[in-house]
């Protein structure tokens, strides 16, 4: 059996915070969030708003979209920073919402990297035979552990969710291969102590998330018997646009073949990355039977890649 993506859905909150909005409360300026990172907005989740709130309406999407009801879900996986409550998890609290029978549900604590994570769980689980049908989420309120007095990470993230369904299924392709590393070594360079808020040292991230993805990239391309120029997309966890085009440049893609929605949305932590696959199917940027690649890097330190044919 192959493990195949049957549907993607993701929901942002509908509150918009522009670098305008932050330059009245903070000492910066559009100019200087622009070219640092390409942000122009983040959405902002309501105070009662939790990650099981935003990610019920992305998961119901993707299960929608995969011709699926709830009732199929053998296991729900969430990836966040910001769960709902320490325990439970924030997956039995949006299994429970979507009504799903009792499916297996636990959440992933691997930072930005979580979502590609889960993708790993959930190609294990339906390659071995367990489950036929895996929810796979991002989901963050980043906004509730940001110092918002902080210039330096206030004006870099976002809140929102994006999903996948992960189906078994015995036609070619699907997931290929995954790369999934850690550093604890670095823990440094961006955690979030409980109870606390969160802290980076930017410069210092910035530079391992290049080297990183770069590394695991080529691996999971190699992992999958790919070349770069088979590849339809790359997609890669939106933290910071400059991060983006230096992996497109060092690995001589074009800028067209790198997706990016960072703009819009900021970096949303675990929910980046199958937000902007929605967003990159959506504008037809890949389509069935494309393969593409997935990369990401976070606090841990945790980065990866997966190659897969949608
Ligand atoms: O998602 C998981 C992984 N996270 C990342 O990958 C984030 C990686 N890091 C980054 O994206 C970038 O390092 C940042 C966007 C966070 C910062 O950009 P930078 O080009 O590395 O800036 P910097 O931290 O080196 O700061 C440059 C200057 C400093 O001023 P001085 O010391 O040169 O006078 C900062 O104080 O920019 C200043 N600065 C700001 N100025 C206006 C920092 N934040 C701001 C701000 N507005 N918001």
């Amino acid at each position: 059996m192959k493990a195949r993506i049957s549907g993607i859905g993701m929901y942002v909150p509908p509150r918009v915070l522009t670098n305008f909005d932050l330059e009245k409360v903070l000492d910066t300026s559009d100019e200087w969030i622009t070219t640092r990172t390409g942000i122009k907005e983040r959405r902002i989740a309501e105070e009662w708003e939790k990650a099981s709130d935003l990610a019920l309406p992305a998961a119901k999407k993707a299960i929608e979209n995969a011709g699926l009801t709830p009732k199929d879900i053998d296991a729900v996986v969430v990836a966040t920073s910001t769960p709902d409550m320490t325990f439970p998890s924030t997956a039995c609290f949006l299994a429970d919402k979507l009504g799903c029978p009792k499916p297996m549900a636990f959440d992933i604590s691997a930072a930005c990297s979580g979502f590609i994570y889960g993708l790993t769980i959930a190609n294990s689980f339906i390659t071995s035979g367990q489950f036929k049908n895996v929810l796979v989420v991002g989901a963050e309120v980043f906004s509730k552990i940001i110092d918002w007095n902080d210039r330096s990470t206030a004006v870099i993230f976002g809140d929102g969710a994006g999903a996948v369904v992960v189906s078994a299924s015995e036609d070619d392709g699907g997931i290929l291969s995954a790369v999934m590393k850690s550093d604890g070594s670095h823990w440094g360079s961006l955690y979030c102590p409980v109870g606390e808020k969160l802290r980076m040292r930017g410069r210092e991230t910035f530079k391992l998330a290049i080297k990183s993805m770069e590394t695991a990239c080529r691996k999971a391309l190699n992992q999958a018997g790919l070349e770069l120029s088979d590849i339809s997309l790359v997609i890669p966890h939106q933290a910071n646009i400059r991060i983006i085009n230096a992996l497109a440049e060092r690995m001589e893609l074009p800028e067209d073949k790198v997706f990016s929605n960072i703009h819009r949305y900021g970096n949303t932590s675990a929910a980046s990355i199958p937000i902007a696959m929605y967003e990159a199917l959506k504008e037809g940027k890949f389509k069935k039977g494309d393969y593409i690649l997935l990369t990401a890097f976070g606090g841990g330190l945790t980065w990866g890649a997966i190659a897969l044919r949608y």
